[in-house]
């Protein structure tokens, strides 16, 4: 009987290992196959069975939180607006799935609202702020008034963006972004820095969230050691996938949430 007990207790332990695998995030919603932060790209993204899904913000003229990756319209609209200097009535006239596919013509900028709407029970939404912190108060109304604040994460390169985050909303999680420096001379990629571990701690952040290239292990065990999140942008590959998922890494994030996951798992992820 005692063999048969601790025979359910390894299947349990097994499961539950599986259960806490790495979290695939839906990078600007399933952006592979639809436009970019979209309504269309997250609604993909869940139907795909993304974990959770990123989506980059601004504030409009009018201070309306807008959906968008780049600083003005032009790359996804085809038309140059600054996206800050303009209200959100006329940001929302634009295409932005047209230059994707004709298939997805007449998707608008989405209002973060849009998206929060769309979130599942259950599923995480990684916020990426890309303006200053003269949003947070905007941003804590709109999670507030969605009733998800649960299933938010605050995510943003501007360390003022993160900090000021945690001190308004001390429960919503928040991680520090930063990408990979590369040698002047070589254009290698550079292991990133473990001093950013001090830097968040001290302002009680919850992580980092770095691009994959500068992840090596050591720098991997340090950050989980300080008991930190850390999560990784933006892969692609299966192969890397991999690695970082044996480096222990919570969150990874790619354009192509079910290929990753099917690829990682059929190569023993
Ligand atoms: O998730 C972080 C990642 O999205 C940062 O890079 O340029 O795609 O916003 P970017
Ligand atoms: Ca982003």
């Amino acid at each position: 009987m005692r063999v048969l007990w601790c025979a359910v207790f390894l299947v349990v332990c097994a499961m539950g290992c599986v259960e806490k695998d790495v979290e695939i995030i839906a990078h600007r919603g399933a952006s592979y196959l639809a436009p970019e932060n979209t309504v269309a790209s997250a609604a993909l993204a869940w139907e795909l069975g993304a974990d959770a899904v990123e989506v980059d913000v601004y504030l409009s003229k009018d201070n309306r939180i807008v959906v968008i990756h780049d600083k003005t319209t032009k790359r996804t609209a085809g038309v140059d607006l600054d996206v800050a200097q303009t209200a959100s009535a006329d940001l929302r006239q634009l295409d932005v799935g047209r230059f994707k596919d004709a298939k997805y013509a007449g998707e608008k900028i989405p209002f973060l609202e849009e998206i929060l709407d769309g979130v599942p029970p259950g599923k995480t939404l990684y916020v990426e702020v890309k303006c200053d912190d003269r949003i947070l108060p905007y941003l804590q109304a709109v999670i507030d008034a969605s009733g998800k604040r649960r299933q938010v994460v605050v995510i943003s390169f501007n360390f003022d963006v993160v900090k000021g985050s945690k001190q308004i909303m001390p429960d919503v999680p928040a991680y520090w972004l930063a990408g990979t420096r590369r040698d002047k001379e070589t254009e290698e990629y550079l292991p990133h820095d473990p001093a950013w571990i001090g830097q968040v701690k001290e302002h009680h952040i919850d992580g980092l969230d770095v691009h994959y290239a500068g992840v090596t292990e050591e720098f991997a065990r340090e950050v989980l050691a300080a008991g930190l999140g850390l999560y990784v942008w933006t892969v692609n590959d299966p192969a890397e996938a991999l690695r970082l998922q044996r480096l222990g890494v919570h969150g990874i994030t790619t354009d192509r949430p079910a290929w990753l996951k099917t690829q990682m798992q059929s190569n023993g992820g």
